[in-house]
């Protein structure tokens, strides 16, 4: 069926800046960039432009710093905190304008927010507010510094200065980001806002009046063409009676819109929380944070975060006349469903296009089921500065998003179809290469479906990602031989040029006396029954039945800390067993997303999981397993099943086979090097590009 994305579709305009369609990607740090004096990258110029071309209306490029040091870890950020930077800036501008797309760049301070993580780093804010300890924050346990009447009008010219570089590197326009708990929102907040003065919490006219100031010096500056959106927080949570509520974002919405801003982009704040604040579904990870009548009120959390903010854009659209910009987590369906109801005018989106940048030009060629999924995954949310890598495009972060055609047709066999062989595959096969297939299961996606079910659906969406891989290797006309072992007799019928091996890794048995007991549930034969009856349901339908059973009994240990072994525990858990994780290594879910390690961890330690590290595996006996823990003290962790769940062996058996047999040969995924999902993608993605 032809879906309607018309409205989405449609061109609009913020000021006197036209948009190609009411798509906007929205800000997102990258981390893509430099350290030292040149700072944009290859690799940073390639996103942009690849956003561009994908043929998104507006692209809000992410804040440079407008202060240095900044004081980042790794330090990777544009600079545009002095004149010499301006001709850097520039060249994002024109990659992008070369697609004929137009382009803000988003400005914040963050003032109060992120001082443990940066010391050096100006500690500001309308008060000196300490809010209270959150696990799942960054905030100084110290007072940040008020600013004086005579900084604040140091800080409205600086960034009116700073607008003007962006103007003068070309840009069409800006945003502020005033939401959050940065600088200005620790204004606007009478949560943070204790003065008395003309700045001080009395009214939203005083609170404002730093924005507003703000606001007029750029203009004065830049013009009343010089288009500028404002971020704010329509509602906040966190903060007891203090936050900001609907009357006073009415107040403020009106208040800008006077002052000569051109949109503004509505979302909200939960203190305390701060990427769950704009990545939704951390909250609910791995379980609602705090009873669902507890979140903050007046947003739409039936959804597990996506469309949250929906119903404040709503409510700040009906109060003035300029573009209200509504994001996180909406599909292109659901958004072109909001604009038809009139909730909002422009859909922002992030991570929909860091997954697939290309989304508004498939939609508007009637390609929807082409859009490579955002399977809010979280991985694109790594921190530390560490370039911006996505699960499902394996292409964010590197130099090259475009698939080119190869210069001679190679016949390709890949063996396996996990998430490494169907990405190789597509690529492969989208470069005009002729490709077949063979995969052993009745289904594709190797381990895909066991981790989904493993998982859930309701936080992350994994079969997405499978249908999406299978959808687009049958579009490509990819041969697929299901239920088929790989048999070398074919190499000599088919004389591929190229195979591509990716069978996955080998599980792991750890070396330990008793490991054969009839207590332990090897990953294995786990893993084997797992598949046998995702033969036959999905990955959801299984999860649900296995709260009903399982052969697990009501006591386990998982023997094995990382990834795979924290979700195991995850999953137990939630079927009512009592679970104790132990590792050899020093470290426990080294390769989790930061955001979500600490959520899990947080809850383990409310449902009483015990975590080990540092323990050497002695013996396992019919009433649990021996260990020595990192003191030297023989402990015996009773349990009634015992599952190893260790990272896997690569496994490069077929690839020595193949070696004389096929020209080119190349192992991908887990039986290269077992890692996860993003791992497996990215091979696929560089090795399909490769041939
Ligand atoms: C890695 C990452 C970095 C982000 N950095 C910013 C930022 O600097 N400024 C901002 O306003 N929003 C930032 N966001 C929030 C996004 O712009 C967007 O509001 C959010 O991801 C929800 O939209 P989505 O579900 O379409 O991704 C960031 C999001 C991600 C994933
Ligand atoms: S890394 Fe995961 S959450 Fe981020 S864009 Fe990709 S699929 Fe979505």
């Amino acid at each position: 069926m032809m879906k309607d994305f018309s409205k989405l579709l449609e061109p609009f305009r913020i000021g006197k800046v036209k948009t190609r369609n009411r798509i906007i990607k929205t800000a997102s740090g990258t981390s893509l960039w430099s350290t030292g004096e040149r700072r944009v990258t290859e690799k940073g110029k390639a996103f942009y432009e690849s956003l561009a071309k994908g043929g998104v209306g507006l692209i809000m490029v992410e804040s440079p710093i407008v202060e240095y040091p900044f004081d980042e870890p790794g330090d990777v950020r544009m600079r545009i905190d002095d004149d010499r930077y301006i001709d850097q800036v520039a060249e994002i501008a024109e990659v992008i304008h070369r697609q004929g797309c137009p382009a803000f760049v988003q400005i914040y301070h963050r003032g109060p927010w992120l001082q443990p993580y940066a010391p050096k780093r100006p500690h500001i804010a309308a008060s000196p507010v300490v809010p209270d300890y959150s696990e799942f924050d960054l905030h100084a346990t110290t007072a940040p510094k008020e600013l004086s009447v005579g900084e604040i009008g140091e800080l409205t010219e600086l960034f009116a200065l700073i607008a003007g570089r962006i103007q003068r590197a070309g840009f069409d326009g800006m945003e502020i980001n005033a939401g959050c708990d940065h600088l200005f929102a620790s204004f606007l907040s009478r949560f943070w806002n204790k003065r008395t003065d003309e700045y001080g919490r009395a009214s939203m006219e005083n609170r404002s009046r730093f924005l507003v100031e703000t606001i007029m010096a750029i203009k004065r500056r830049c013009g009343a063409d010089f288009a500028i959106s404002v971020l704010i927080n329509a509602v906040e949570g966190g903060m007891g009676d203090e936050g900001m509520t609907y009357p006073e974002s009415r107040s403020l919405a009106k208040i800008l819109e006077n002052s000569g801003v051109d949109a503004l982009h509505v979302r909200s704040h939960w203190l305390g929380h701060h990427v769950g604040s704009y990545n939704h579904e951390n909250l609910f990870y791995p379980e609602p944070c705090v009873p669902l009548k507890d979140f903050p009120k007046g947003l739409d959390w039936s959804r597990y975060g996506k469309e949250v903010n929906v119903p404040a854009a709503e409510i700040i659209k009906r109060e003035v006349s300029i573009p209200i910009i509504t994001v996180s987590g909406i599909v292109p369906e659901r958004g072109e469903r909001i604009l038809r109801q009139g909730k909002a005018d422009f859909i922002g989106m992030c991570r929909p296009l860091f997954a697939d940048p290309a989304l508004p030009n498939k939609l508007a060629e009637g390609r929807p089921d082409d859009v490579a999924p955002c399977t809010r995954c979280g991985t694109c949310q790594k921190m530390n500065g560490l370039p911006k890598e996505c699960r499902v495009n394996g292409a964010l972060g590197t130099e090259r998003y475009e698939v080119t055609k190869a210069e001679r047709q190679k016949r390709v066999v890949v063996i396996g179809g996990g998430p490494a062989g169907m990405e190789a595959a597509r690529v492969a096969a989208m470069r005009g290469h002729r490709v077949t297939l063979f995969d052993k299961s009745t289904k594709l996606g190797g381990t895909l479906p066991v981790a989904a079910m493993v998982k859930g659906l309701d936080i992350e969406n994994i079969p997405n990602l499978i249908n999406y891989l299978a959808r687009q290797i049958e579009k490509l006309d990819v041969e697929v031989e299901k239920q088929r072992e790989f048999d070398v007799a074919w190499i000599n019928r088919a004389a591929p040029d190229v195979a591509i091996i990716a069978t996955g890794g080998v599980p792991t048995t750890p070396r330990v006396r008793g490991i054969e007991g009839k207590n332990v549930v090897k990953s294995a034969d786990l893993h084997g029954r797992l598949k046998f009856f995702l033969r036959y349901l999905s990955p959801g339908t299984l999860r649900w039945l296995t709260k009903f059973w399982m052969p697990v009994g009501r006591s386990v240990v998982i023997l094995g800390g990382q990834v795979a072994a924290c979700q195991l525990a995850e999953f137990l858990v939630k079927r009512g067993r009592k679970v104790t994780i132990v590792e050899e290594g020093d470290g426990l879910g080294e390769r989790l997303i930061p955001e979500r390690k600490t959520r899990l961890f947080s809850w383990f330690r409310k449902k009483g999981v015990t975590t080990m590290s540092g323990v050497h595996f002695d013996e396992v006996t019919s009433s649990g397993i021996m260990v020595t823990t990192k003191e030297g003290k023989r402990l015996l962790l009773e349990a009634q099943t015992i599952i190893p769940s260790l990272p896997m062996q690569p496994d490069t058996g077929l690839a020595e086979v193949m070696k004389g047999r096929v020209p080119e040969v190349y192992l991908i995924g887990d039986c290269r090097e077992p890692r996860l999902i993003p791992d497996a993608i990215a091979d696929g993605w560089r090795v399909g590009n490769k041939i």
